[in-house]
């Protein structure tokens, strides 16, 4: 690139001595550049107009100082290389030139022709090399500010996923208090319509003994909420018997899903010893065997039948549920125990059923098996560790 807009680069001499000016003219006939000899500082202005980009001037001048014409020339042309030729070298001329920040100083006339040609190719080749420097240092600035947009965004983004999965931290906890608390409340009402039913007044003492035990599992669900910062460990966990649990359980879900009785069939030989929180097991309990009433009366199975059996081997105490309803779909299989994932309409599940299940479960050292095909009905296998001792 160059001021005259072309790529070959543009030398003008200027010597107001035609010989010298010939002179130099014949040197630089064979350069790729375009030369301009101008015999007067007026005739170099007007070529100057026309674009510079090395300036090869006589100091002395008749009209215009050779100094004064370097100074127009940068006007023109910011990063022109100006040679100085002069007959008398004098220490001013020397300073004035290295102030004008001349490419060179040369003397008149040159001991050495060829040294003026070799001054005037190394200007260009300095030029060519500034200018290069100089689009690098665009183009460097440029990619700067690109990446450091990209890094903004970057922050960005950031930023928000760690806002969203805040919020969908707090989403997923807020739904799971929901789930947990609706079981015994979902008890509670149980029993509280059961008793509007009931006249002897023992039973209804007993249903509301039970309703005082539901309503004190709802108060430490809420309590646990406040204590939710601390990761909640193993402590808190007591002697189980795993056959109580299931049958409490399935009597909750035969109380609030108003199932047909002998539906629901419980096989449970205790004692079935474990260790864990009482309140999370029959959770368990309850999310399995609600699913299983759901599924089987769905309307699609003739008669809903849900299998609830409970047993022990050596090392394990384990709990089943089989129901006759449609069945899963290989393909959902995957995603049960997700958080959220639902096949119900929008309000009849939230799909936090499962997932909790698998959670109280890890957190007991215990684990739960799906079996299911679709038209065949579904398995579901929960075991854990046996204790030793008899509760
Ligand atoms: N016994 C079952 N038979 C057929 N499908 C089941 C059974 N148990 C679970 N599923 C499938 O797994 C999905 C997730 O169950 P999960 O208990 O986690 O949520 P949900 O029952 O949909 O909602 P929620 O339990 O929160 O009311 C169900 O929507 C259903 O598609
Ligand atoms: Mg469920």
């Amino acid at each position: 690139m160059s001021a005259s807009g072309g790529t070959r680069g543009r030398l003008i001499l200027v010597d107001d001595e035609p010989a010298v000016l010939m002179t130099l003219e014949a040197i630089f006939a064979g350069e790729p550049w375009e030369v301009v000899a101008c015999a007067s500082g007026e005739a170099a202005v007007e070529a100057m107009g026309r674009g510079v980009d090395v300036l090869l001037t006589d100091k002395n001048l008749g009209d215009i100082n050779g100094l004064e014409l370097i100074r127009r020339a940068r006007v023109i042309q910011p990063d022109v290389m100006p040679l100085i030729l002069t007959g008398y070298a004098s220490l001013d001329t020397a300073l004035e030139a290295m102030h004008l920040e001349v490419f060179d100083y040369l003397l008149k006339p040159p001991r050495d022709i060829f040294d003026v040609q070799r001054k005037v190719r190394q200007a260009f080749e300095r030029q060519a090399m500034q200018r290069e420097n100089a689009a690098l240092l665009v183009r460097l600035t440029e990619q700067n500010r690109q990446l450091e947009r990209a890094i903004q965004e970057q922050r960005a983004l950031q930023a928000e996923l760690i806002q969203s999965e805040k919020l969908a931290g707090i989403g997923t906890l807020a739904a799971g208090i929901a789930h947990e608390v609706s079981s015994p409340l979902f008890g509670v009402m149980g029993l509280a319509e059961a008793i509007l039913d009931e006249d002897d007044q023992a039973l209804v003492r007993g249903y509301a003994r039970e309703i005082v035990d539901y309503s004190r599992s709802i108060k430490e669900i809420v309590q646990e909420l406040t204590r939710y910062s601390r990761s909640r460990g193993s402590d808190g966990m007591e002697l189980v018997d795993l056959a109580r649990v299931v049958e409490d359980g399935v009597r909750l879900v035969g109380l609030a899903t108003k199932v047909p009785t002998g539906a629901i069939t419980v096989e449970a030989q205790g004692p079935l010893p474990t260790r864990g929180h009482p309140n999370e097991l029959q959770q368990v309990v309850v999310n399995l065997v609600k699913n299983a009433v759901e599924a089987a009366g769905d309307g699609l199975s003739p008669a809903p039948a849900v299998q609830v059996r409970a047993w022990a081997d050596a090392s394990w105490v384990w709990f089943a549920v089989r129901d006759n309803g449609e069945g899963i779909p290989e393909a959902n299989l995957d995603q049960l125990f997700d958080p959220f994932f639902t096949t119900k309409a929008p309000g009849r599940g939230t799909g936090l059923g499962l997932n909790i299940v698998y959670r109280i479960l890890t957190k007991h050292q215990g684990s739960v098996t799906v079996h299911s095909r679709l038209g065949e009905g579904t398995l579901f296998e929960v075991r854990l560790p046996r204790e030793a001792a008899a509760p």
